[in-house]
């Protein structure tokens, strides 16, 4: 599969659609980074893995135009049913059964790294127009908790950023003297 000509149809699925820079195409590009990180001990198909991680934003917008397209490009009824199936995988609250979806999975959830974990919900907060109080709330209460990961690559690499996040909301609360 040409990357350029399934970005290129990606990023259409998207258009027009109101998506923040956590979840644009650019999501997809650090998911496929950090696919790299995990991936080292597993065999995977990579056109799928590919497929599924530029379809991740836009199969909320429907199956079909994705369907459509594979079809156009040659690809079978079964090789579609893989990738729209490892898509789906490739989400939040997934339970993924293949290995393309948990490594999918798994990747949007370390995607970018340690800053970067602790840089979403700060960004995600402001953008819903949070007080950064409620967002230090929100993340002392949500985000240590439900980041589940599949993989045992994963996994170490979220306690990484759990540990990493934890220390900087301490910091962050001492210098702007919460619960003063
Ligand atoms: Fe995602």
């Amino acid at each position: 599969m040409d990357k350029i000509i399934l970005k290129n149809f990606a990023e259409g699925l998207l258009k027009d659609k109101k998506r923040d820079i956590l979840h644009g195409i650019d999501h997809s590009d650090r998911m496929l980074k950090a696919v790299d990180m995990i991936s080292a001990n597993y065999t995977y198909d990579n056109d799928i893995l590919m497929a599924g991680a530029y379809f991740h934003g836009g199969i909320h917008y429907g199956e079909e135009p994705i369907r459509r397209w594979l079809t156009s490009r040659g690809y079978n009824d079964k090789s579609i049913d893989k990738i729209i199936k490892v898509t789906w995988e490739s989400q939040n609250k997934s339970i993924p059964e293949t290995i393309e979806g948990k490594l999918l999975h798994d990747s949007h959830t370390i995607e970018g790294g340690k800053a970067f974990f602790i840089l979403k919900p700060l960004l995600v907060g402001t953008v819903i127009g949070q007080t950064l109080e409620e967002t230090i709330e929100f993340i002392e209460n949500n985000i240590f908790t439900n980041e589940e990961c599949y993989l045992p690559e994963s996994k170490a690499l979220i306690r990484e950023n759990h540990e990493y996040a934890r220390e900087f909301i301490g910091y962050l609360k001492s210098e702007i003297e919460i619960n003063r």
